[in-house]
């Protein structure tokens, strides 16, 4: 299917066919190992944008299931099972060089740059997958699967909830907005290189992710520890920053590591060509429920937990005094990031959890093609807030 109102039309080739895919739907399991171990079956995996909260989680599961990994970014890291490639997304002679000699057999493409607005937005981000995926014309590529998110429902940061905004749970099927977007974009660009290519797609609308990073643009999880470590450190309350909507609302979100499990098993099992698919954990929770609690996780005394009252007390504002209070505490722990601006993205959590109206995702279609990954996001949350304790990001 083509994701709503994009263009050309991918469904002019059969997307299930071998001669699309390279692959054999009627052969054995296809995620079975001798498939990504050697010989002709053996897979290759460039995740693009690998070093990203969304990047690094399908780099560790791609590695876990015995996948070759390439893993791009302009500060590449390379691992066991892992090979760092240096490119920039910017620069189209700069993709081709570095990607001249790679074979990669399925793409995922996961980078992304914040731009002032959204017509840089549209240029800068739907030219890098245009760009990458031509840079792969000479490779044997099966399956290229892109991450956008729920701004596919609810508009980009500058139209955010303005138009009519679809009934939740939001389904894949509904129209696009009106508002120009960049998500529109980078499907735009990803259908019709599978169409030129020869390769079958994916598209997976990711709502807040919880995961693992430093020093990217968008990551709830480390801003809320950080918030949580200035509080108990300070003596300040651990204030609720969003909504009234937010904090009594149903909503939901999406661990990393469930939606590498959805863009893997969308590469690899045929039920998942051609299809954009929601992603999020498979649970509901109020904010009035998850504050108290994650409060808990990250050891904030409990007459410190305050909740919403009266209005929105955005993080930006809260914490400006107190950032310079930050290299202090690093010393005083032994952290290893004493740059606040490389763990906090107040704007990112302010924006998602300041947000006027219900946000709620169906997950009903990627459930009914096979796709049965789970997250209990409150443990999503405990188990992240551990490992960047155990990282020594957080005391
Ligand atoms: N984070 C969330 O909560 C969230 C929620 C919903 C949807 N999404 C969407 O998910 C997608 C991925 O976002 P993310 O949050 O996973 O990204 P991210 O954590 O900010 O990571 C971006 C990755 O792209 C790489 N990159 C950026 N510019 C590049 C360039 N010019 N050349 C090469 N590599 C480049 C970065 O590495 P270098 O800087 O080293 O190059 C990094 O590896 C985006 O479309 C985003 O809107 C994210």
């Amino acid at each position: 299917m083509n994701p709503t109102n994009a263009s050309p039309d991918p469904t002019s080739t059969d997307p299930t066919s071998p001669d699309r895919t390279g692959t054999d739907p009627t052969s054995p399991d296809p995620t079975s190992p001798d498939r990504t171990s050697t010989g002709p079956g053996r897979r290759t995996a460039l995740v693009v944008g690998a070093s990203g909260i969304t990047g690094s989680a399908l780099v560790e599961q791609l590695t876990a299931d015995g996948w070759e990994v390439l893993a791009l970014s302009r500060r590449p890291a390379t691992s066991p099972g892992v090979r760092g490639i240096a490119a920039d997304l910017r620069d189209p002679d700069s993709l081709r060089a570095a990607l001249a000699a790679e074979a990669p057999t399925h793409v995922f493409f996961t980078a992304w740059q914040r731009m002032p607005t959204e017509a840089e937005n549209i240029a800068v981000n739907g030219g890098m997958v245009r760009d990458l995926l031509a840079a792969l014309a000479h490779a044997p590529v099966q399956h290229a699967a892109l991450v956008t998110g729920l701004k596919h429902y609810l508009g980009p940061f500058e139209a955010y909830g303005e138009g009519t905004m679809p009934d939740t749970p939001f389904h894949e099927e509904e129209p696009r907005q009106p508002t120009p977007n960049f998500y529109y974009a980078q499907e735009d660009e990803l259908v019709a290189a599978a169409g030129r290519q020869g390769f079958t797609w994916s598209v997976h609308r990711s709502h807040t992710v919880i995961g693992h990073a430093v020093g990217n643009a968008m990551n709830i999880g480390l801003t809320l520890a950080v918030q949580a470590t200035l509080a108990k450190e300070l003596g300040l309350p651990f204030v609720f920053p969003g909504s009234e909507t937010q904090w009594n609302g149903l909503t939901d979100m999406t661990d990393a590591g469930v939606l590498a499990e959805q863009m893997i098993w969308a590469s690899t099992d045929p039920a998942g060509a051609d299809e954009p698919f929601n992603i999020v954990n498979g649970d509901v929770f109020r904010w009035r429920w998850m504050w108290p609690r994650l409060a808990a996780h990250l050891e904030v005394p409990a007459d410190r937990v305050v909740g919403f009252a009266g209005e929105p007390r955005p993080l930006e504002q809260q914490m400006a005094a107190y950032e310079s209070e930050w290299p202090a505490i690093a010393a005083k722990h032994g952290l290893v990031e004493p740059d606040i601006s490389r763990l906090a993205s107040w704007w990112h959590t302010d924006a998602d959890l300041g947000r006027d109206l219900e946000v709620v995702t169906d997950m009903g279609k990627s459930r009914a093609a096979g796709f049965t990954g789970y997250r209990r996001t409150e443990q999503a949350f405990a188990d992240l807030f551990a490992r960047y304790r155990a990282d020594r990001l957080i005391p």
